[in-house]
């Protein structure tokens, strides 16, 4: 995506180093950060310089290749599985890091080239695939539609385009003139902060909501279609995403909104056979107690938003069950969210 005149991914490698917009000063910088080392690239991940289902996989699939590249002869077998350990171990949810770091571990057993070369692949097919489900999102969008999305699963979620909004980039360029309401995405904000940046960045019309205003608009009448990201579905169709989602799917049967996923079949487990399967992150009580941002002359500020002496639960992810979801857009085209079509999707590979 374009960033200015200048084109980006989110992440990517150059020469041992792993690459990355740093999404932790989005939307008031723009800076590239550079991981020398596998645990410097998990480093990352845990702190959620790069985050997102996807470029957390790609991610994970480059530290993996890093971990391959600088085991030397004699220590190999254990440096590269106690290296698989700590990138399995930054963060739990997301479907897509294991399944890259999978990938790139069984290519590395051939030789470390392989795994760089398997990692590369990863990142291509993650952008390519974000690509195919906006073409097929697109056609769930008419003209003048108004659309919700909770969290960022935009191009910065991924290596390029995105899943929920790469339909949105879409309908925009076939001048289909939507308008997208932002969740702001509660405690960590990569809505109001990401989404609403990649948004003004594409110049797509759009407006910041607090998380609690949803009902009032679909009670409005004003929202035409609801779509999420995702990161990790169970095989029956049940999906893990961005905690409040749920809410929103609810919300959005109750009043009879079309509520879309948009996810690669790399966020699949078919090992999990329902969303209870499904590990959900705990992330630190600080995320919800502070709060980072600007002041007015642009200095960066931490502040405490909460009751001094209060603890606070920070569960990262909440889990929809598959009644609620009208579809699943995948890059093989959009299918129910139930066992049978997904078991179909994922025997065609
Ligand atoms: O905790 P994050 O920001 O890494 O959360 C993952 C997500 O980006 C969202 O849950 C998103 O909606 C899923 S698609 C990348």
């Amino acid at each position: 995506m374009l960033v200015g005149d200048k084109s980006y991914q989110t992440v990517w490698i150059e020469g041992s180093s792993v690459m990355m917009i740093d999404q932790n000063l989005l939307p008031f910088e723009f800076k590239i950060h550079e991981c020398p080392t596998y645990w410097d690239t998990c480093m990352a991940i845990t702190d959620m310089v790069v985050r997102g289902a996807g470029a957390i996989g790609a991610a994970a699939g480059y530290a993996m290749a890093q971990a391959f590249l600088t085991s030397t002869k004699k220590t190999k077998a254990i440096t590269i599985r106690e290296a698989r350990a700590d990138i399995e171990h930054t963060r739990p949810t997301a479907k897509n890091l294991f399944y890259a770091v999978d990938r790139v571990y069984q290519a590395g057993l051939i030789s470390p080239e392989n795994a760089m070369i398997e990692a590369q692949k990863v990142a291509i097919k993650d952008s390519q695939d974000s690509r195919s489900i906006g073409v097929f999102g697109s056609e769930l969008i008419r003209k003048k539609a108004n659309i919700l999305t909770h969290c960022n699963a935009g191009w910065l979620a991924f290596v390029d385009y995105g899943t929920a909004l790469a339909p949105i980039y879409l309908a925009m360029k076939q001048n289909k003139d939507v308008f997208v309401y932002v969740d702001e995405t509660r405690p960590r904000n990569q809505g109001a902060k990401l989404t609403a940046w990649e948004l003004n960045n594409n110049k797509v019309p759009h407006v910041i909501i607090p998380d609690n205003a949803s009902a009032t608009l679909m009670a409005q009448g004003k929202v035409d279609l609801v779509i999420v990201g995702a990161d990790r579905i169970a095989a029956n169709g049940d999906v893990a995403n961005k905690i409040g989602t749920l809410e929103k799917a609810v919300l959005a049967k109750e009043f009879g909104v079309p509520f879309y996923v948009a996810a690669p079949l790399s966020t699949i487990d078919m090992e999990c056979a329902s969303g209870k399967d499904i590990p959900i992150e705990t992330r630190s009580p600080d995320e919800v107690l502070y709060q980072m941002g600007i002041d007015a002359n642009g200095n960066k500020l931490r502040v405490r938003v909460a009751s001094p002496g209060s603890d606070a639960w920070n569960p990262a992810f909440d889990v929809t069950p598959a009644k609620y979801i009208s579809g699943i857009i995948t890059e093989k085209g959009i299918i129910k969210a139930h066992h049978r079509a997904i078991g179909r999707v994922m025997g065609a590979g």
